[in-house]
């Protein structure tokens, strides 16, 4: 019984937490540049959410030159973001499609 009510608990945690629906080729990019430290997918953490940052609606090349050269200004309500300079335009690619998909 105490195991069941563990499982269905594992179950609603992970419900709230995994069921993000995330691709796994943007999982990867994600991970390797721990995007998720900072966001999130619905709910601001230390950056905007993923939904937020789809409004803005960028291209591959932009979101590119933002993230090497983050324009803190875009959000003043945030601390600056720490630039990654090693991000390949491959990679934005799949994130702006991604971030194009959220926006509906
Ligand atoms: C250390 C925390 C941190 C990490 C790691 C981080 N971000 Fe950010 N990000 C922020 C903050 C804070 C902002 C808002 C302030 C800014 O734009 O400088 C932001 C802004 C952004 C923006 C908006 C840029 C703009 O000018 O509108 C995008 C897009 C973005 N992040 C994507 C990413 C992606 C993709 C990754 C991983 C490759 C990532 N971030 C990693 C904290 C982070």
């Amino acid at each position: 019984m105490k195991y069941a009510v563990l499982i269905l608990f594992f179950l609603i945690l992970c419900l709230t937490v995994c069921a993000q629906d995330i691709p796994d080729s943007t999982k990867k990019i994600l991970g390797k540049y721990t995007c998720g430290s900072c966001h999130s997918y619905e709910m601001r953490l230390i950056g905007p959410s993923w939904k937020e940052l789809a409004q803005k609606n960028y291209s591959a090349k932009t979101l590119a030159n933002l993230l090497r050269n983050p324009e803190p200004t875009n959000w003043p309500d945030y601390p600056p973001m720490a630039p990654i300079p090693n991000i390949t335009n491959a990679e934005a690619k799949i994130l702006a499609a991604w971030l194009k998909e959220l926006k509906n």
